[in-house]
């Protein structure tokens, strides 16, 4: 069985069947949703990151650099990192993939912005992305990232077991477009995910729920709750 410890936000830490424990989008000591920390979290083996917003990417270089995890994202926040004494790191961009010793990856589009949190010059600004982990059969994981509704989402039909789609609004689709989302993608289930962190972004979940009705099965997990594939 492969899990996912719903952390709050858009963060979680995805473990596989052998073990490996890998955080998605590491944002800790700001998260209204946990009382985790960097210092708490205990070991990783990778570190993903979607995008170099501060509530993905607050933690990453940190994390990274306590438990000497192998940072991961697009070659420009790679390359921000590398400036900030990150040694174990793997640039990759959209639409590549590339097989870690656990499974394969690829990231894919995302309409959001795309600073980098730390990098006040903005020579790193670079294109958000998705996360598509293919773990083996029943086990492909789709992160969408922050992200609009795209047209590109058709693409993903039929690679997908479990995907979590942001439905905070605002910043992201909403649950109406992340409904939508469901229709393009038909993944077996669906976790909510970037909502009821701030005013801006507390939309409902079983709303959600409503709106994907029978398409797909929607789990809503709670920060702090895990979710078995
Ligand atoms: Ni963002
Ligand atoms: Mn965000």
């Amino acid at each position: 069985m492969a899990r996912i410890d719903y952390v709050g936000h858009a963060t979680f830490f995805l473990t596989t069947d052998d073990g490996t424990r890998i955080a998605v989008d590491p944002f800790y000591d700001e998260n209204p949703l946990t009382d985790l920390t960097v210092e708490s979290v205990g070991h990783v083996d990778y570190v993903f990151v979607t995008h170099g917003h501060f509530d993905h990417f607050a933690d990453a270089i940190p994390l990274a650099r306590r438990t000497g995890a192998t940072l991961v994202g697009t070659f420009e926040i790679v390359s921000f990192a590398q400036t900030k004494g990150i040694e174990n790191a793997h640039p990759m961009h959209i639409g590549g993939s590339w097989r870690f010793p656990f499974g394969r990856v690829k990231l894919t589009p995302a309409i959001h912005g795309g600073s980098v949190a730390g990098d006040d010059a903005g020579a790193y600004s670079t294109f958000p992305a998705g996360l598509l982990f293919d773990l083996g059969d029943g086990q492909r994981v789709y992160d969408a990232g922050d992200t609009a509704l795209t047209m590109d989402m058709q693409l993903l039909r039929g690679q997908v077991d479990v995907a979590l789609l942001p439905i905070g609004d605002n910043f992201t689709m909403g649950p109406e477009d992340a409904a939508r989302a469901v229709e393009f993608i038909e993944p077996k289930v669906v976790v909510p995910i970037h909502y009821g962190t701030w005013p801006f972004v507390d939309t409902d979940p079983d709303a959600f729920a409503r709106l994907v009705g029978e398409r797909a099965r929607v789990e809503i997990v709670r920060p702090g709750e895990s979710f078995e594939f």
